[in-house]
């Protein structure tokens, strides 16, 4: 259950008032006084501005809105009030990377009104945090029935060049790209969140929180290090079509001295609003295995005939499998009619969410699962025709609520929803709201694949388990696969707006029973450290039972939990490499994950956060001459007393990683 630990909501009188000026400046610091953005007026024109320190990080940047006929609303405006307010409080998540989130702020926020005949007012909000800052738009009724915005003015005008790792947007696959390390002066137009290590020495992150009702922004290259926020369209060019009032999403901008401050701030989760479910109880953590891997592989097929996953029988082995690696969750793909070998070009394709397969029956499936402490995990697969979805979608999940079904996976492959709308348009942003509220109802939680980009709407709705959004595991199963760096790039880039449901734990990285040539590129103990670096509270076993069980690495994979207490980066450098240890929610453990991209090198892991007591450290590192290309699945495990005072050098070869447990004793 939510719970607020404390408030603390100060009201700070300084500059609250009343003003009517063409020309005014304020500026709002964070708590620690690190973080400044600075509003301007200036001949009725806005301005922002953010600096960290004696670091600027955004000159004079743009704000305003261009409204359908060409109707702008960005200048010819006088300051109506502006007031500054602070906010402290530290609230509970339901499950999560940390427990106890401190949301710490002070606010401006400035109302404009037009000097025109229109007198249309507009309130900017800007929130300065530690880790970050954030504002967003607030248009409040006055008079029209509907606004439709064709263009959003804000801009970014990054102070200084620097490395950028980038994913390009409105592009066949949408989030399913590796990303590029470029000078940022170099970009195009770009996803978020866009990361950035910039040359005055700060790392950056741009995204933003609380998307709803509005469509996702991208960042358009417009001169040098300036950019535009570019809003993603509706088919025929609107951008957001609005009632008579709008609030736009927060634009949030994450501030770190150091690549691990991205990963340990929580400013987007802070900008959503509190848990709105009230029964929670229903909500569960878990690790799980799939009949998945088996299909991408090849091992199976997702469609009726000879190798088809989804039977009863080969189902209920995997239950049987389940039971003896100690797994309680099973995720059936292919169970349900519509699918073919060409299910999955973006042809308004349609499945049923009721219908099985004449080889498969969910009933005895989840029945037997029962019987054997097993939960069943739905998969919803739409082919993006989302027409087809929405007229079956109460019929689909009240079947799994009758099964005792409690999970749903649901994918959206295609390149545009319904074969004409972005994923990441209004239109998208909508229709992924609208299923999560709906899977609320029917108590399901939700793992989109193909999604919405995440902005942190798991605190309101913590149904929202994890997505995909990125080129996960099984582009090692029938592409090139994921290089190395691609690992040690994620948490930085795309892990910052959410949990991903990477499907990590491919253990038999040469895919013995795979496509000749196909590989994970990585060994077998970095595949054990990933549950560590990359947080979801959903983790998927993804490699066949059979490749797991008799397996004494297995065992750190049984152990690892899914909601912690605690969250630290250790040492990291974006696409290099990166350690991160969290401690257990239940217990006094913590474990530790470290990774490098294809070079070899050694960390020193200086064991302070373990805090007092006696530990044994209990380590899955790479074997003695393994690394990516020699015995890449060969793990070693040993123990060692440690405490608080020691330090350990973690030897990490090409492609490798190591995985701890430190189980206090
Ligand atoms: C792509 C998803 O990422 C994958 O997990 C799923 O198995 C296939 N689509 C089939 O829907």
């Amino acid at each position: 259950m939510f719970k607020q630990l404390s408030i603390v909501l100060v009201v700070a009188l300084s500059i609250s008032c009343v003003k009517q000026e063409k020309d005014a400046m304020y500026q709002v610091a964070s708590p620690n006084a690190k973080n400044n953005i600075k509003f301007e007026l200036q001949n009725g024109v806005p301005t922002y501005s953010v600096s960290h320190g004696d670091k600027s990080v955004l000159n004079t940047s743009d704000l305003g809105f261009i409204f359908k006929n060409n109707d702008s609303l960005s200048s010819n405006f006088e300051v109506l009030h502006a007031e500054e307010t602070a906010f402290d409080e530290t609230w509970e998540q339901v499950w999560g990377e940390k427990h106890h989130i401190r949301n710490h702020y002070n606010q401006l926020s400035v109302t404009l009104q037009e000097t025109s005949k229109n007198k249309r007012q507009l309130e900017i909000q800007f929130r300065a945090f530690n880790d970050g800052i954030a504002f967003r738009y607030v248009y409040p009724e006055q008079g029209k029935d509907s606004v439709v915005i064709m263009d959003e003015l804000t801009s970014f005008n990054i102070a200084n060049d620097g490395d950028a790792w980038w994913i390009p947007a409105y592009k066949t696959n949408r989030y399913e790209h590796l990303f590029t390390k470029s000078a940022l002066s170099t970009l195009d137009t770009v996803h978020t969140p866009l990361t950035i290590k910039s040359n005055n020495g700060l790392y950056l992150s741009f995204h933003e929180a609380d998307l709803k009702d509005f469509a996702s922004y991208t960042i358009a290259h417009k001169s040098g290090t300036h950019f535009d926020l570019d809003l993603m369209p509706w088919s025929n060019g609107d951008k957001v079509r609005t009632n008579s009032s709008f609030n736009t999403p927060w634009r949030t901008l994450q501030i770190g001295e150091k690549p691990g401050d991205l990963i340990e701030s929580y400013i987007v989760l802070n900008l959503n609003e509190p848990n709105k479910l009230e029964d929670t109880s229903w909500i569960e953590n878990y690790k799980y295995l799939g009949v998945w891997w088996g299909m991408h592989i090849s091992k199976y097929s997702f469609w009726e005939g000879p190798n088809h996953g989804a039977s009863t029988k080969i189902s209920k082995e995997y239950i049987d499998d389940c039971k003896k690696l100690g797994i309680h969750h099973l995720l059936i793909e292919g169970w349900n009619k519509g699918w073919t070998p060409a299910w999955y070009e973006n042809k308004m394709h349609v499945f049923s969410f009721t219908e099985a397969t004449d080889d498969f029956n969910l009933k005895e499936v989840t029945d037997y699962a029962r019987d054997n402490d097993v939960k069943i995990i739905g998969y919803h697969e739409t082919g993006s025709n989302i027409i087809n979805y929405r007229k079956q979608i109460d019929a689909g999940m009240k079947l799994y609520q009758d099964m005792g079904i409690n999970d749903v996976k649901i994918g959206q492959v295609g390149d545009k929803l319904n074969m004409k709308e972005w994923h990441g348009s209004q239109f998208g942003v909508q229709y992924y709201r609208e299923v999560l509220e709906k899977a609320a109802k029917y108590k399901l939680t939700v793992n989109f694949h193909e999604p919405i980009k995440a902005t942190g709407e798991r605190r309101t709705y913590p149904n929202m388990m994890a997505r995909e959004g990125a080129r996960g595991q099984e582009y090692n199963a029938w592409s090139d696969g994921n290089p190395p760096s691609h690992t040690v790039t994620l948490p930085f880039t795309r892990m910052l707006a959410g949990p991903m449901d990477f499907t990590p734990g491919v253990i038999d990285v040469l895919e013995t029973k795979g496509f000749n040539n196909r590989r994970v590129h990585t060994t077998a103990a970095k595949q054990l450290a990933l549950y560590v670096t990359m947080y979801s509270p959903i983790q998927m076993l993804a490699d066949l039972p059979e490749n797991y069980i008799g397996k004494p690495e297995f065992q750190f994979l049984a152990d690892v939990p899914t909601d912690w207490e605690d969250t630290k980066v250790l040492n990291a450098e974006i696409g290099e490499y990166i350690t991160t240890v969290r401690k257990d929610l239940k217990s006094d453990d913590w474990y530790l994950g470290s990774m490098t991209n294809e070079n070899t090198r050694d960390l020193e892991i200086d064991l302070s956060f373990l805090g007092e007591g006696t530990f044994e450290a209990q380590i899955y590192a790479d074997a003695e001459g393994t690394d990516l290309e020699n015995n890449p699945a060969s793990v070693g495990i040993s123990t060692k007393k440690v405490t608080a005072t020691d330090k350990m050098t973690l030897k990490l070869p090409s492609g490798g990683g190591t995985a701890i447990r430190f189980k206090k004793i």
